[in-house]
């Protein structure tokens, strides 16, 4: 499989790029292809304009976001790596998101996530966490996460198989990190080809 990994963090020495790097070393020794999308290296703009909100000048024409659709339509897989700001994705991501995945190119209808008009793609969400996974399980923000990323989101996606892996404890000892590591090289290792979800137009 080709599979498309996203970083959203302005540090390459951060923990999050260590993650991606994880990620991707983990789907090479499984041979996959990797390619990565360093979302602030790359100078990506995250901003709404007033071009995409134009039906004249929509999104789709823009020659930034179409850069990252072709990216997308190369891939099999696809791997979105953010730190957890805010119980949410930071701006870069969400901006990634918002213009990206644009009406008329992921979906053209509001009203049922698993219908996309993308091929089926299997998906993942690697998201360090400084909370303890027993916080985020216990007060609900983890069933959050789940209905917003996994059944919104990545449902316009398209994508299928698709999960959410948060790295909990990503502020922690020296051993705790390098775990979070060895799961992040292990979720490259083992993805897994796409399955069709509920509907697919494209
Ligand atoms: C602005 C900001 C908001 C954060 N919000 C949360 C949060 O809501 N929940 C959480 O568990 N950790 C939160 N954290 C902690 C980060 O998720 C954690 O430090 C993560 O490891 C940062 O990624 P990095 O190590 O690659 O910089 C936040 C950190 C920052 C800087």
């Amino acid at each position: 499989m080709h599979i498309l990994t996203v970083l959203d963090h302005p540090n390459p020495h951060s923990f999050s790029a260590a993650i991606a790097r994880s990620f991707m070393s983990g789907a090479q020794s499984a041979d996959h292809t990797t390619e990565l999308a360093d979302l602030h290296a790359e100078g990506f703009s995250p901003i709404w304009s007033a071009a995409d909100a134009n039906p004249e000048t929509h999104a789709n024409s823009s020659r930034d976001i179409k850069a990252e659709q072709r990216r997308i339509e190369r891939a099999d897989a696809i791997c979105l790596v953010f730190p957890l700001y805010w119980w949410g994705m930071p701006a870069m991501m969400k901006g990634w998101v918002d213009r990206v995945w644009s009406w008329g190119w992921a979906y053209d209808q509001l009203d049922d996530p698993d219908t996309s008009l993308q091929r089926p793609r299997s998906g993942l969400l690697l998201v360090p966490a400084g909370a303890r996974s027993d916080e985020i399980e216990a007060n609900g923000h983890r069933a959050a996460m789940e209905t917003a990323w996994i059944d919104g989101t990545f449902g316009y996606f398209g994508l299928s198989p698709r999960r959410l892996e948060l790295l909990c404890g990503s502020t922690g000892s020296n051993t705790r990190r390098a775990d979070l590591l060895n799961r992040a090289f292990e979720a490259g290792r083992s993805m897994t080809p796409a399955t069709s979800p509920a509907t697919h137009r494209g």
